[in-house]
Formats: structure tokens, C-alpha cells, sequence
């Protein structure tokens, strides 16, 4: 595991939108794994500064989702697909015919869930995958204690996750559906290149379990110990209890 530490939260985007920049020169059609959340914000920004000064093609880029909400139907302003279109495919100007993702309105979720797994495979696999963390050292929404080998599954959130996750909800933790589908950690395992990106105080703990702490399921973070390919890119705040 290859440890970033970068002074501020937009050096941590352009260090990794250089990365994706650089996959996608030699890749043109390189699938990119993206996650939600205010973190990886920095890095969409610096990817479509890339995009529109002419110093990175993605019109044959694809993107796949990491995580869903359970319920919320596809066009909800805070389901993952429509937050994925807002914030990344529609500033990079890629269609959502290049985006894969898991359906979280399916009458049978199990059911989506395999189907979901198998269309990552089918696609060959994830090139990149970028990831935040959460309070708790969850990737995706695997929370503490998913098997490190976990696929594509339904998932609850935990307490903490879903008071984390209000403020997209007008505050009120009652819109925050409990139920979602999240890529397993062994399915995430399998992206070539995995990038976490970190910043702020709040996730220091969950940085310091996730480097330095044993390789465990109570922090799902720290798998990324296990992957041949992994970096994590924190800024000061966030290494400050490394
Ligand atoms: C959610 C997402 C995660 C994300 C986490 C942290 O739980 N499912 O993918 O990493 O939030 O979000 P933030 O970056 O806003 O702290």
C-alpha cells in the first residue's frame, strides 16, 4: 500500500485526476470506478478542468457505480446514479450508455445484486476505483464486520452511517433509507487499481485503522492491505493521527 499525504483536500483531486487522466491516455476505454460522497469532489472538479483544457479524451471512458441506496426510485435527486450523473458523467460530457451500476428499485435485489457482479465482469473489470471512507472505516457501504471476500450484496447501514449521510437529506435521518447495495470487498479487491482518498480530521481514526491497524473486518477499509495495487492519498488532517 503507497501512502499520499498531500497538504489539502485539492491537491488530493488533481494528484488523482492525474492518475485517471494518465489511465485513460493509455486506455481510452479504461473503466473507472467512482464513488459518492463530498470527498471524491475535488476530484471530478480537477478531472473535468482536465477534460474541457484539452489535456484528456473520455469519450470512451466508462464509469461503474460503487454503491446504492435500496428503494429510492432512479430519478431521486440523492439516489447514487442520479448524483453519479450530476456530479461526474454530466461535467465530463459521457453518456449514461457508458455507465454500469447496480438497480436499486429491482423486485429481486439478490437477483440484481449477482447481475450487477456479473456485468463488472463482463465489462472486464474495473481499471481504477476510487474510494472515500466512512467515520467508521466502511468502503462502499460495506460496514464494519462484511466479510473481506463479500460480493455484491445487500446491505443495512448502520446508525452512524445514516446520521453521516442526513445532511443530503435536509438533515432529517428518517429520508436516509437503511437498506443498500454496496460492490463486496472482495469484489472491490478485484479493481487493478485501487485509489482511497481521505480528507479531514473526522477521518483520521478510520485512516489510522485502515494503514496501520491489523488487516480486520471490524475496519472494511483496511482489505485495501491486502490489494497489490493500492494507494491512499490523505491530506494533513486526515494522516494526522498516522
Ligand atoms: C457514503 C458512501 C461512501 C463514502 C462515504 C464517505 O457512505 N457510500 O462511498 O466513502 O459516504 O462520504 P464522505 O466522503 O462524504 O465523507
Amino acid at each position: 500500500m503507497e501512502v499520499v499525504i498531500v497538504p489539502d483536500a485539492a491537491a488530493g483531486g488533481e494528484l488523482i485526476a492525474e492518475a485517471m487522466a494518465r489511465l485513460l491516455r493509455g486506455t481510452p476505454g479504461a473503466l473507472l470506478g467512482v464513488a459518492t460522497g463530498s470527498t471524491p469532489l475535488p476530484v471530478y472538479e480537477a478531472l473535468t478542468a482536465k477534460v474541457r483544457a484539452g489535456e484528456v479524451d473520455v469519450s470512451r471512458a466508462r464509469i461503474a457505480q460503487l454503491d446504492e441506496y435500496v428503494g429510492l426510485p432512479a430519478d431521486h435527486p440523492e439516489s447514487y446514479r442520479s448524483v453519479l450523473r450530476r456530479e461526474v458523467l454530466e461535467p465530463l460530457g459521457i453518456g449514461m450508455d457508458a455507465f454500469l451500476g447496480p438497480d436499486g428499485t429491482a423486485g429481486d435485489i439478490r437477483a440484481a445484486c449477482a447481475a450487477y457482479d456479473a456485468a463488472l465482469a463482463a465489462a472486464g473489470g474495473v481499471d481504477l476505483q476510487l474510494l472515500g471512507i466512512g467515520t467508521d472505516g466502511h468502503i462502499g457501504f460495506n460496514e464494519p464486520c462484511s466479510s473481506l471476500a463479500s460480493r455484491t450484496r445487500i446491505k443495512t447501514l448502520t446508525e452512524q452511517t445514516r446520521v453521516d449521510n442526513a445532511r443530503f437529506f435536509d438533515g432529517d435521518i428518517d429520508q436516509v433509507p437503511h437498506h443498500v447495495i454496496t460492490q463486496g470487498i472482495g469484489t472491490i479487491l478485484e479493481a487493478r487499481h485501487l485509489v482511497l482518498l481521505a480528507t479531514g480530521e473526522g477521518k483520521a481514526d478510520a485512516v489510522a485503522s485502515t494503514v496501520e491497524g491489523p488487516v480486520a473486518a471490524v475496519c472494511p477499509a483496511s482489505a485495501l492491505q491486502l490489494h497489490p495495487h493500492a494507494t491512499v492519498v490523505v491530506d494533513e488532517a486526515a494522516a494526522s493521527k498516522l
